[in-house]
This record gives C-alpha cells, structure tokens and sequence, in this order.
C-alpha cells in the first residue's frame, strides 16, 4: 500500500523483488522490465542488423533531454559519464585550481568523491575537510573559508547513514563567496528531486545503478554551462566544437565545445543509455516527489518499529534531516548480516550497522518481514547503540 502511487503495479515490474526481502537499493537497483525491454531491444537491433547507430545516437539525444529535465536544467548541460567516480574527476580536473589553493570536504563522505579531489594534492591543492555531523549546511563550511579557498564538493545524501544535507544552503553561500560548488547525488537521484540550477551547482555527478534503475556502467555529469572557463581534462574528437570533417586532427582547432559534450570521450555505453530513457519514463510516471514521499511513510514506518524493539538508528531520525530512503541500524553486520542472509533479507553491511536501502517498489509488509526477522533472534544479541 502508497498513498501516493500504486506501489502493487510498480512492485510487478520489479521480478526480484518478489522473490526476496529487498532492502538493498542503495547497493544497486534490481532490473525493471522496462528497463530490461530496451537492452534487450538494443541487443535484437545489433543482432539481426548490426546496429542502426543514427537510431541508437538518436536514443542517447532524447535520453540527455529527459534526464535534463530531470535535474531541471538544458540538455547541452549534460554529459553521459561511465559512473560517480569519473564524474567527479572531470569536474575536480576542470577546476582552474592552483598550488595553494583550497577544495572543502566533509569528513567521511564517500571515498569516490574524496579521491576524485585529494589525487589533486599533486597539483599542490589542499584539500580541507569538516567534521561529518547530523546537520551540515552552510555554516558548517563557512568557518573554513579563506582567501585560497576555491571550490566545495560534497554528496548529497551519504550512503553509510542516510543523511541528506543541505546543499541549498551550501550552494548559497558558493554563489555569496564564488566558490565552485560540486555535488555527487548518486545516493539521492531518482528517490530525492534534484533541481541543479536552483541548487546553484557547477557540476553535479552520478551514476546510474541506484535509483536511476539501470545496470553500473553508466554515469552522469550536470555543468553549469555558464562556466565556460572549465575546461576538459582529457580531450577526445566528440569534445570538441568544430570536429574535422576530415577526421584529421588539427593542433589549431581545439576549442571545446560550447556544451557539457567537451566533457564526454568517444562512443557511448549505448545499451545503458537507452535504458536509462526506459527508467526516466518509468520515473516520471511515478513522480520523483511521490516516490520520496513513499519512501519516507516506510522509514517511518522503519523508525516506529525499532523503536518498539528497542533497536537504534545510526544516522537522523528526523525527516528535516534524512534521506527518504536510507537507514541504517544499530545491529553489527558482522554478528547480523548472515542471519539476515538466512533468511531471505537483502540489505547491506555499513560503517556503523546494517543499512536498510528503499526503492520505488518496497511496502510495508518488506518492513514488517524485515522486523520480524531481526525479532526473532533479537533477544540477547548485541546493538550498536541501542
Ligand atoms: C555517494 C556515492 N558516490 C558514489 C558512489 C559510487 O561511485 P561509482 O558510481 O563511481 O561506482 C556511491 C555508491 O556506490 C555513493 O553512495
């Protein structure tokens, strides 16, 4: 049951999950039909035809449209990427950082972006990081900021504990201290509405295996097209804005093009691409916002629950503060993971518990069944902070 959207109807399209307890959506996702129809679709046109490539290029086109206008921005401000990582290394290598100059961090936040920024400590960048708290917004940076300070990069929603910071305000005060702002929303797209522009972000950088629906492999990256100063890294023919009718390569040509195509590099992960269009359709028929709304009744649903069993919640309580659709709890995943394994519930080890991960297609009953396996052996195991 939804009060927001027929979640029997979506749970159908969801085979897996039907056949298991799957509360690992912050893992990967499990495969739509939908989604799974246009690979197989791809798979049919290469295989009987080898490939109508201008379709296919058609395809990606009407895909960057759609997930523009789901990140509430123009469609030359998108790049198709391979996954989180390379986008935040295209957008940490854009920068017009200096030896001396200062990026800002938040300690703990995914190693994919904190990488992405601290391999530029070659350059002589240093990279300062604030303490990770329930409630980061904008006055938890500000002390940081100085004179050399550049740029801050942060994740949306963490993917340990479930938090959803305030990027709104951190982009305020970007705008206020013109720092470049840079956003990895691979734990929040597709559960959590992402408006990029009005988030004031240079760059905004995701993958697609969560909940965007699609198998890994396939990420994207938003940049600010205003931005004309950032530049590409690594430079291919498709960056480039005059491309050579020729194909020969001229060392006087190379201005990148006007749009985020400067940041892309040869042919694309096609199959992917176009299930990625089949995911967006899925999505927006649901509603992003309906879905969020969803996923919240669960957790607190989740919350209402362990509380009655006496079972903590590592990361924030309050809605103000959580993501939707993350929630990890205070039972060791080394003592708990293979009791929940034995019995059929799909959720992942973390830092500091176990994480329970919503999707689009999980219901109460996935909770309560959740519950009612930890209660069955709870009695006399150990939690974390209970
Ligand atoms: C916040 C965050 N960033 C990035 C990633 C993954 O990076 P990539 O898409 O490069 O595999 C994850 C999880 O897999 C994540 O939770």
């Amino acid at each position: 049951m939804s009060r927001h959207y027929d979640v029997d109807a979506v749970r159908k399209e969801f085979p897996a999950v039907e056949r298991m307890v799957y509360l690992d959506a912050g893992f990967q996702t499990p495969l739509a039909r939908p989604v799974k129809a246009a690979i197989e679709q791809f798979l049919r046109e290469g295989f009987e035809t080898a490939g109508p490539k201008s379709v296919w290029l058609d395809r990606v086109e009407q895909t960057r449209a759609k997930v523009a206008r789901f990140l509430g921005v123009t469609a030359d401000e998108i790049a198709f990427t391979k996954n989180t990582s390379e986008s935040m290394n295209i957008a940490a290598n854009a920068l017009p950082l200096r030896d001396g100059d200062n990026v800002l961090m938040i300690h703990g936040d995914h190693p994919n972006n904190a990488y992405a920024f601290l391999n530029l400590q070659r350059r002589g960048v240093e990279v300062r990081f604030i303490p990770m708290t329930e409630v980061v917004n904008a006055e938890s940076f500000r002390p940081l900021i100085d004179e050399r300070t550049r740029a801050i990069s942060m994740s949306h929603v963490t993917f340990h504990a479930g938090h959803r910071f305030d990027i709104a305000s951190v982009g305020a005060l970007c705008a206020e201290t013109k720092l470049y702002f840079v956003v990895d929303v691979m734990q929040a797209i597709g559960v959590v509405p992402i408006d990029a522009r009005a988030v004031g972000a240079s760059f905004v950088g995701s993958g697609s295996h969560k909940g965007l629906l699609v198998p890994q492999g396939l990420g994207l990256l938003y940049w600010d097209k205003s931005l004309n100063e950032l530049e590409p890294a690594y430079l291919a023919a498709a960056s480039l804005a005059d491309i050579p009718g020729d194909l020969i390569a001229r060392p006087d040509r190379m201005a990148p093009s006007p749009t985020a195509g400067r940041f892309e590099l040869g042919n694309f992960n096609l199959p992917a691409v176009h299930a990625l269009g089949a995911a967006l359709d899925m999505i927006e028929q649901i509603g992003v916002e309906n879905i969020q709304s969803h996923c919240f009744d669960l957790g607190d649903h989740l919350i209402a629950r362990l509380d009655e069993l006496g079972v903590s919640l590592v990361g924030p309580r309050d809605r103000k503060h959580r993501a939707p659709h993350i929630y990890v709890i205070g039972l060791p995943a080394s003592d708990w993971l293979g009791h929940f394994e034995d019995n059929g519930v799909r959720v992942s080890p973390e830092r500091d518990g176990i994480r329970v991960s919503l999707g689009m297609f999980n219901t109460a009953d996935d909770i309560d069944r959740l519950i009612d396996v930890i209660s069955k052996r709870g009695q006399g195991r150990p939690s974390v902070a209970a």
